[in-house]
């Protein structure tokens, strides 16, 4: 027998997905690690919503459209912040224990909100606090969970997704069947070398989507983290942007203050504008790095607000309550995905998509801080709501969408692929650079047939990430948001459309 649901990703997405699935049919969740390993679970600084005095969904919206750079849907957007107070309060109905001050949620502040409204929990450990939640509500509710399950391919028939062929770490094959499946398998950090994302954070479930032909949009728009703790003994590592709400400010490696002369917002202005500055000011002291600077606060308060990152830095011989934390701009978080509309659907019957992998427009060319561990919630249970009354509705797919042929190569190694991108799809993109990447990329061997192992499965997908994310990098000629290219950096007028890409049959 068919599930009546199969969730591909075990983050907040995914979990929520089946947990609120799970109240109208039989669910499987597929999780290519361990159910807890997730990006979801790694995030740091909390969950935005407008529930504090003075604060409003209207303001929320007004701080997402302008972060987006002119690229956000209006319409998602306002489904995310009006829905965005009664998910809090289904979150802590299932038992998040988002943290408190004097008796009420505590309310931090990030880069580019007008006010302080990201909750958060065990101080830093926000992701990981919900994530478990949703582990233990997930099981209770009966949820099937499959761990160390990665789907080589979305099984479809007649155009129709119809579930997903996986193969287990230890190597058995099998398909699962499902009358929908929802894709949560979260974001493409792994495509860079400096990421914040986890491992498993290979970009799997565009590359399955866009093999299967759905529509996939926004791809040149890589959100790159200003401030991962940059020390050469240790992997990169996300030092939030919470610090910077709670006081922290940026220094050059020659102790200069600089952001005041970037943005008004100083340090927290629009995530984009702070990594630009900070690359900026490496190369004006060629550093590899510049400094994060709390040391002005209270160590008892840096230590209990921050206690994971505290607690990391010190297991790295780094007191930030006492020296400057080195940190430079880290891939973070990928705004293009799979094209979906505020239920869910992508242009593939039976598939729908929520989380990181999805495009439902709400971040523009550059996500709001926070507003990821918002849109998990939001758009997963829209997903499961939307299948219960608009069952087989699929998206048209859109006149514009430009056909890219089939190139299914793969890399010798991710290293080789992560400094390709880091080469030519970072931060500061040209022409020449995008062009000259594509050609490696197409150079590679063909991969073909099933992937006989995990390591090329996924090397195949990050391959296929790559290169729509090079191509739409091409396309669009001019500079916004987390896109700017130095051969165009200009915004310009005619570029404020999105650009959608699906695969052509040859
Ligand atoms: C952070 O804590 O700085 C990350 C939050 C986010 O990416 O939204």
């Amino acid at each position: 027998m068919p599930y009546d649901y199969l969730v591909l990703g075990s983050g907040i997405a995914g979990l929520y997905a089946a947990l609120l699935a799970a109240k109208h049919g039989s669910v499987c969740v597929l999780s290519k690690g361990s159910i807890t390993e997730s990006n979801s679970a790694r995030a740091q600084g909390g969950i935005a919503a407008a529930i504090g005095p003075g604060d409003s969904p209207a303001q929320h919206r007004e701080d997402t459209l302008r972060a987006g750079a002119g690229l956000c849907d209006p319409a998602a957007v306002e489904v995310l912040v009006q829905e965005a107070p009664s998910h809090i309060r289904a979150l802590i109905e299932l038992g998040v224990p988002f943290d408190t001050t004097h008796g009420a949620v505590a309310l931090g502040r990030e880069g580019a909100h007008s006010a302080p409204r990201i909750l958060h929990a065990g101080g830093d450990r926000t992701g990981a606090a919900i994530e478990r939640v949703m582990v233990e509500r997930a099981t209770e509710a009966g949820v099937t969970l499959l761990d160390n399950h990665a789907v080589t391919a979305l099984f479809v028939e007649q155009g129709r997704c119809r579930g997903a062929h996986a193969r287990s770490v230890a190597g058995e094959h099998r398909t699962v069947a499902a009358t929908r499946t929802i894709l949560a398998t979260g974001g493409a950090g792994q495509l860079y070398t400096l990421t914040t994302n986890s491992p498993l954070a290979t970009g799997d479930g565009i590359a399955l989507a866009f093999q299967a032909g759905a529509v996939v949009r926004d791809m040149e728009f890589v959100q790159f983290h200003p401030t991962a703790l940059a020390l050469p003994s240790a992997r990169a590592f996300l030092i939030s942007e919470a610090l910077r709400g709670e006081g922290a400010r940026l220094l050059a490696s020659d102790g200069r203050r600089f952001m005041p002369h970037y943005h008004p917002d100083a340090e927290l202005a629009p995530r984009d504008i702070v990594a630009r500055a900070i690359i900026a000011e490496m190369q004006r002291t060629q550093s590899d790095h510049v400094l994060l600077d709390i040391t002005h606060r209270d160590p008892a308060f840096v230590a209990a607000r921050f206690p994971g990152i505290y607690q990391h830095c010190l297991s790295h011989e780094l007191d930030i309550t006492r020296t400057p934390a080195p940190v430079a701009p880290a891939a973070h978080y990928l705004m293009g995905g799979v094209l979906t509309d505020t239920w869910g659907r992508t242009t593939m019957p039976g598939l729908l998509a929520c989380g990181e992998v999805a495009n439902t427009g709400i971040h523009g060319a550059n996500r709001l801080a926070s507003n990821s561990l918002l849109e998990t919630v939001v758009f997963s249970q829209r997903a499961v709501a939307g299948t219960l009354d608009q069952e087989s509705a699929a998206l048209p797919v859109p006149a514009d969408a430009r056909p890219l042929a089939p190139h299914d190569t793969a890399p010798p190694d991710r290293a080789t692929l992560q400094a390709l991108l880091g080469d030519h799809a970072g931060i500061i993109r040209d022409g020449h650079g995008l062009r000259a990447a594509a050609a490696v990329i197409d150079s590679w061997p063909t991969a073909s047939g099933q992937p006989a192992t995990l390591t090329a499965m996924e090397l195949r997908n990050m391959a296929t990430v790559a290169r729509l994310i090079l191509h739409a990098a091409l396309d669009r000629r001019e500079s916004r948001g987390a896109h700017y290219r130095r051969d165009y950096p200009q915004l310009a007028a005619q570029w404020r459309r999105r650009l959608s890409y699906r695969r052509s049959s040859s």
